[in-house]
């Protein structure tokens, strides 16, 4: 005999499921999330997951890792002409959008958003290749008071989520004129260096020289320290802005490192530049990265528009929240999922079924929430169902009860207290008062 079971498929590596019992920390952590936002009113916005190739080229940068080397892009037409990708962030495509539908046309716009971001990038612990982000983004907005309130804002979620161990690393990348000049004096440098450059160094030196500081080779640690410094070129007006957002944080009370060497992984940025790292996640270690990038409007074909944002990659979130929370509640929150629902209908035969779905609907037009239990009749299995749905009360129609038009009921969890009722039977007309009663539902 040839076996003919099929092979199983399994899900694309960097993918991840998320199950039930991780899930509902997902909809906690972004219900908290839409909240803070609401505070400081920012929109919500939703944009594709597919775009045009040429938007994250352009928007991010031709030679980033990013474009160069992590997006999903495939086409569908036979020529090849319509490049599509699967988005690896949210701001060129949000940019694109406002550009799109003139969002900032009579007054600037605070935006977000969630979702997954898809990029390819090695799998490991914190880093995936479909991960989710929460994207925001203030659009029209020249001054650093903006800036600042979103590095703000920040600092409320971590105290909010009870975490401690978050570090501000800040800096400025000036304006495109400061850099240019930065960046000629940086290229004589490499120049200078260039017997002991990596063979990345050597690429990357004349396309994207202030990256080739970024790097993780040892042996070109002194040399990139020695490097000329962005900051030294920078005029009175990018260091006045700078400035104004010390200020700000200073009066937050809000600590912060400027990092001369965070430039960041993409190119849109200019001014101020920021991430947020842990010393609690191992390697992937940068929970929320953003800054300025008043040149993406007009790059992908706007009017001027000062633009300041930033993402938090919700995995590493997530994961920092569960394993770090100081925060009782937020801990709490976490951990316990809850019932699945308050009642569990249990019944003897079809008929009594029936009926246990006539009143399951009762009960959910008076807020409660119900199951009717379905698949083997046999009383032991549905209560042992019953009790694993984590149901306060079992409703039970046996022959008895549908004879007299009565309903049984069981209490499966013990009351806060530790008391609980006597199993009892009621005229089914009585079972949603005697409920109210029982749980003091105001909604009901
Ligand atoms: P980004 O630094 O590329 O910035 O990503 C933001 C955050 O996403 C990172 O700090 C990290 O927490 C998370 N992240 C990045 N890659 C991965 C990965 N492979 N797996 C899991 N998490 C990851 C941006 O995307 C910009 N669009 C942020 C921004 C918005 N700037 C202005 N507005």
């Amino acid at each position: 005999m040839t076996n003919n079971k099929l092979e199983k498929i399994n899900a694309i590596r960097g993918m991840n499921d998320i199950l039930p019992k991780e899930s509902f920390q997902w909809l906690r952590l972004e219900n908290i999330l839409h909240n803070l936002m609401a505070a400081y009113g920012y929109l919500n916005i939703r944009t594709p997951i597919l775009e045009q190739t040429k938007l994250f080229a352009r928007g991010i940068g031709e030679v980033t890792d990013i474009v160069e080397k992590e997006m999903y892009t495939f086409s569908m037409s036979q020529d090849k002409t319509d490049m599509l990708t699967m988005r690896p962030e949210f701001t060129a495509g949000i940019v694109r959008a406002a550009i799109e539908h003139s969002l900032t046309f009579d007054r600037p716009q605070r935006l977000y958003t969630m979702g997954p971001v898809f990029r390819h990038e090695r799998p490991q612990k914190g880093r995936y290749r479909q991960f989710h982000q929460i994207s925001v983004e203030a659009m029209g907005f020249a001054g650093p008071d903006i800036d600042a309130e979103q590095i703000i804002l920040l600092n409320r979620l971590w105290k909010d989520l009870g975490l401690e161990d978050i570090h501000l690393e800040l800096n400025s990348l000036g304006q495109v004129s400061e850099r240019l000049a930065h960046r000629e004096a940086l290229i004589k440098h490499l120049e200078k260096h260039l017997d002991i450059l990596d063979e990345d160094a050597k690429r990357r030196m004349y396309t994207n020289p202030l990256r080739v500081l970024d790097t993780k080779n040892p042996d070109l640690q002194k040399m990139a320290n020695s490097a000329p410094k962005l900051f030294d070129f920078l005029g009175e007006d990018s260091l006045g802005h700078f400035n104004e957002i010390r200020k700000r944080l200073d009066e937050a009370g809000i600590e912060y490192t400027i990092n001369p060497r965070l430039v960041r992984g993409l190119d849109y940025y200019n001014l101020t530049v920021f991430e947020w790292v842990t010393g609690s996640l191992g390697a992937q270690a940068t929970v929320c990265g953003g800054g300025r990038y008043d040149g993406l409007f007009e790059l992908l074909g706007g009017k001027p528009t000062p633009c300041v944002g930033f993402a938090i990659g919700l995995e590493r979130l997530l994961s920092l929240v569960i394993s770090d929370s100081k925060s009782e509640t937020i801990k709490n929150l976490f951990t316990e999922m809850g019932p699945e629902t308050d009642i569990y209908f249990i019944y003897q035969n079809v008929e009594a079924s029936r009926k246990c779905s006539q009143l399951a609907e009762l009960c959910r037009n008076n807020g409660f929430k119900a199951i009717v239990h379905a698949g083997s009749q046999n009383f032991k299995n549905q209560f042992k169902r019953a009790d694993f749905s984590g149901a306060m009360y079992a409703i039970i129609i046996g022959e008895s009860e549908l004879e007299s038009n009565t309903v049984s009921i069981k209490q499966l969890q013990l009351n806060p207290d530790g008391s609980s009722i006597e199993q009892t039977t009621i005229p089914t007309c009585e079972l949603v008062d005697f409920l109210t009663k029982l749980t003091n539902k105001k909604d009901a």
